[in-house]
């Protein structure tokens, strides 16, 4: 049930009725509670089509507005806005089917697109660090708020497999005489140490360089290593996905060296289009406006990170056939994928109609501003962070004496993921934003903790209660009018969020919702001696749409609730 567009079909029913053949702007929410629920603001911009003055135009709107069914109320202001109400009976009744859907009323899109999002996407080379966890929970959310909406997601992990650091480290790897297991634990160390190696030692420097060219021949040797140096890697980062409760899999990777194979060929057909040129030996794509060329293949032969996505383009469009591609991936990359999706457009790589998206975002600060680092300036490991987290995240239980110990480690790690999460996913994507322990584990403002410690509040309203729920909503009070508005304002947010890739908007309507819900809770008492029972019945329904609101919205950012906090 969208909302909007409920109002909107009544808005265009008033339209026809009154003769106006016109499209009708889409109402927006009232930005204060006395101009209404919503408001419809196009009667302004009708004035000049129609020749007439914006408030008699929204007089003759008005006269034919249908206030029988979803609306209750519409009344014109200042220059011929109409603020409307919905009407508490069609509300009550909404909410009452949301309540009895598992999926609150919310529809799932009738047309699938196909939707491939690249996220996460860590370097095989190094250690998972802070910035993968952006593009990693981002992204991860991004596809959870499609899938639910009914689109058909397709997760691509473009791990960086391929390079030629690789010779080096499993040059060393070998030389060191053992799987992998111990030595690989961390990463860093390891290839801090294959440098030192490769500095130092003439012969191991020859034998990394031909480690090179050998895995890039196809030597089964060579390859066999690289792979174990690709599954212990990839391990890591499981470890990291399995913390964070992020959907990605073995299946959704496709790495740069997936790729291989098809880089002679975009080279190709880049050529076959007439749009390469060579320049100091490279081959090069001028893009008209712009300077720096994308090169796609070096004058020694060897391919670059451009032409690897072109070939993923190629692939996601033509192959996994998709409608929309959206890569969750560091702001700083703008500027290659800007080039990178003309190449392909232009190259009929992809066809006109499939949306490209960069969906960029900003870095993680320290509390002082300063990119986020170890104390000795180094990157700061992911898994080094997310276990402080549940650390940290154990102080912040209340009562400890009430759980066990299995019972506080199970919760430190909902509490503490989902703080570092909900941290990030609240801000504005593009934003840098300075990563605040302190802030992101307090129970108070728009943090994982306040929402999460509503839920478990109005869990603990049905444990005191504990008898059968039957009955209606009442819409008793304004409070509660904004309050069973505002649930059913849901639908709308997610399906904004999804077009603008933007998983703020959940957060900031989750907030909006609990602050809403904690005013109407201390104002309209639920349990208390003396409530009437039809009253008490239609709270507990509201609390009860309430928690399994922010039950789901939670769900898609990927962090649970609780029953008890
Ligand atoms: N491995 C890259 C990095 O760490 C991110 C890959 C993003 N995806 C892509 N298709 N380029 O910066």
């Amino acid at each position: 049930m969208k909302l909007k567009s409920q109002i909107n079909q009544v808005i265009k029913e008033a339209f026809s009725k009154a003769g106006i053949d016109h499209e009708p702007m889409s109402v927006t929410d009232a930005s204060k509670a006395e101009f209404g629920d919503f408001q419809f603001n196009g009667a302004m911009a009708l004035s000049k089509k129609l020749g007439k003055n914006p408030r008699e135009i929204a007089a003759d709107i008005l006269n034919h507005l249908d206030l029988t069914g979803v609306l209750s109320k519409a009344e014109i202001a200042g220059p011929g806005f109409i603020n409307l109400w919905l009407d508490p009976l069609w509300i009550a009744a909404q909410c009452e089917n949301a309540l009895k859907d598992s999926r609150l009323s919310i529809e799932k899109r009738e047309t699938p697109v196909k939707v491939v999002v690249d996220y996460s996407g860590p370097n095989m080379a190094k250690q998972m660090h802070v910035g993968h966890l952006r593009s990693t929970i981002i992204g991860d959310t991004l596809a959870n708020l499609l899938s639910y909406l009914g689109d058909d997601v397709i997760r691509q992990n473009h791990i960086g497999d391929w390079g030629t650091q690789f010779g080096m480290l499993i040059a060393y790897l070998e030389m060191i005489g053992e799987d992998g297991s111990v030595s690989l634990k961390d990463l860093e160390q390891f290839y801090k140490d294959a440098k030192r190696r490769f500095d130092a030692d003439e012969a191991f420097a020859d034998k990394a360089r031909e480690y090179v060219v050998k895995i890039q021949s196809g030597d089964a040797h060579c390859l066999a290593l690289w792979q174990k140096f690709i599954d212990v890697s990839l391990g890591h980062c499981e470890e990291v996905y399995d913390k964070l409760s992020v959907h990605l899999t073995r299946d959704d990777v496709r790495a740069e060296s997936f790729y291989n194979d098809d880089l002679p060929t975009v080279v190709e057909a880049l050529r076959a289009k007439g749009t390469l040129q060579e320049s100091d030996g490279a081959q090069c794509v001028f893009l008209e406006g712009d300077e720096i060329p994308v090169i796609v293949q070096k004058g020694d032969g060897g391919y670059l990170y451009a032409t690897t996505d072109l070939a993923a383009l190629r692939y996601r469009a033509q192959k996994l056939e998709a409608g929309r591609i959206a890569y969750v991936v560091d702001a700083r990359q703008a500027g290659h994928f800007k080039q990178v999706f003309r190449v392909a457009k232009e190259a009929d790589f992809v066809a006109p109609e499939v949306m490209l998206e960069h969906v960029g975002f900003g870095t993680m600060m320290d509390p002082n501003g300063k990119p986020f680092k170890t104390r000795d300036g180094g990157t700061v490991k992911l898994i080094d962070l997310l276990d402080e987290a549940m650390v940290k995240a154990k102080d912040a239980i209340k009562d400890k004496e009430s759980y066990s110990q299995q019972e506080i480690d199970a919760l430190a790690k909902i509490i503490g993921i989902g703080a570092v999460k909900y941290a990030d996913l609240s801000i504005n994507r593009e934003s840098n934003y300075i990563f605040n322990w302190d802030k992101m584990l307090s129970f108070e403002g728009n943090t994982s903790l306040y929402m999460q410690y509503a839920y478990a509040r109005i869990q603990s309203i049905f444990r005191k209660y504990d008898g059968k729920i039957e009955g209606e909503i009442i819409i008793g009070d304004a409070l509660e009018h904004r309050l069973s508005t505002m649930l059913l304002r849901f639908e709308d947010v997610l399906n904004r969020a999804a077009v603008d890739a933007a998983p703020n908007q959940i957060t900031t309507y989750l907030y909006d919702l609990v602050t809403l819900f904690m005013r109407f809770y201390e104002q309209n008492p639920i349990l208390k001696e003396g409530v009437d029972e039809k009253m008490k019945m239609s709270r507990l329904l509201l609390a009860d749409l309430t928690a399994k609101t922010i039950k789901q919205g939670l769900a898609l950012l990927g962090i649970q609730v609780v029953d008890k906090l």
